[in-house]
């Protein structure tokens, strides 16, 4: 059968459905290798029934291999370059750069570009296998990982700290340093927002939509998000996929400090919101008392002020007829009786 014809059939140009992607992996597991160094590169996608062949790329050009497992003896400068494969029923792979160095010792890396959350292992490789100790491993020029025997050493869950360029070096005859390497990792999803729908104060019986949101940056097949909300240190919903949480505010115990996080289904990437505090949900009833209460005050200081009034008015003329001879007696009284009147007035106003 003429394979090209069937390729062009049935291959989807520009159908980005991430699950139909080839996937090369590397035997040993390395981007780089030196030269003279053996290399197998697997090829793994859905075929077509009746034709299991695989396409593989070299920068972009088709070289004559059919087979899933395209092997690489003894490597030279020319094996060097971007690789991509392609079955029957997938799109082409993500590239895989892969690199032939000659040099003493080299910072191996299994793959340049990570998604947060990968595992990303470093081999830091003697020439010719050459044993090489005490082992220093740096990332932008900073070292972070000391290791007397083993050459090898892998993070197993990345995050954004992780990007930068990474080199090592190791005891030899001397002292060996490599050529440093940089290593991308990308976000998966921002931390998330806590939001509530409602503005406060919060009235009991209220109903409270909060919602954890986030938004994810990268496609990957299969991908699901998980959010949990959470109220100081008790949780209230865990591990949903649902990024909403309804709550009916009635007690007291519904103020505090909220947050959610969200993460992937296998828990290696976790992300939590900043503290959003809700306060205490005042009730319908306190409304109603409270109310009350200041009616009642007002009331009872009115009538209070009235009683006191008028019985200081009685006292002070009182005083005045006695302190007074009779003849000024009548005009002294009624003009002080003006001037006490006016002040009560003032007081119960205030
Ligand atoms: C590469 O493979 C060839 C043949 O399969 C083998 O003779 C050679 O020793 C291998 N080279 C290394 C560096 O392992
Ligand atoms: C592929 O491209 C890279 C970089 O452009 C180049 O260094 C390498 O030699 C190329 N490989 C081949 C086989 O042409
Ligand atoms: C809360 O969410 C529910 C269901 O998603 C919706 O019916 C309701 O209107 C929302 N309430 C507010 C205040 O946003
Ligand atoms: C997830 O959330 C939805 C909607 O809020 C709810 O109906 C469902 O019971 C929740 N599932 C679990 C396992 O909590």
């Amino acid at each position: 059968t003429d394979v090209s014809i069937l390729w062009s059939l049935t291959v989807p140009v520009g159908g980005q459905d991430d699950s139909t992607k080839a996937v090369i992996t590397l035997q040993p597991p390395w981007v780089s290798v030196f030269q003279e160094e053996n290399v197998t590169l697997w090829c793994e996608g859905p075929h077509l029934p009746e034709d299991s062949s695989t396409r593989w790329f070299l920068n972009g050009t088709t070289i004559q291999t059919l087979t899933p497992r395209y092997r690489i003896t003894a490597a030279t400068v020319n094996d060097s370059g971007e690789y991509r494969c392609q079955t029957g029923l997938s799109v082409p792979s993500d590239p895989i750069q892969l690199e032939i160095h000659r040099d003493w010792l080299l910072l191996q890396i299994s793959n340049r570009v990570f998604i947060e959350g990968d595992p990303l292992a470093l081999r830091c490789h003697g020439w010719k296998n050459k044993l090489v100790y005490n082992i220093v491993f740096y990332q932008n020029g900073k070292a972070f990982k000391f290791s007397p025997q083993d050459s090898e050493f892998t993070i197993l869950k990345t995050n954004l700290s992780h990007n930068g360029i990474y080199h090592c070096s190791g005891m030899g005859w001397h002292r060996y340093t490599s050529a440093g390497v940089s290593i991308t990792i990308k976000e998966l999803f921002p931390a998330p927002v806590l939001r509530s729908s409602l503005s406060f104060p919060l009235l009991e019986g209220n109903l409270v939509n909060l919602s954890c949101e986030t938004k994810l940056l990268l496609q990957r097949p299969d991908l699901q998000l998980y959010f949990s909300f959470y109220v100081g240190s008790k949780t209230l919903m865990s591990r949903n996929t649902s990024s909403e949480y309804q709550r009916l505010t009635a007690k007291r115990e519904d103020s505090g400090l909220y947050w959610c996080e969200a993460t992937t289904e296998d828990g290696n990437v976790i992300k939590r919101s900043s503290e959003l505090e809700l306060q205490s949900p005042t009730s319908v009833w306190f409304h109603v008392l409270f109310y009350l209460a200041v009616g009642v005050i007002f009331l009872v200081d009115t009538i209070f002020c009235t009683i006191i009034h008028k019985e200081l008015q009685r006292q002070k003329k009182w005083n005045l007829e006695i302190s007074l001879g009779s003849g000024h007696e009548k005009k002294v009284t009624s003009y002080l009786q003006k001037e006490i009147q006016s002040e009560e007035e003032l007081k119960c106003q205030q």
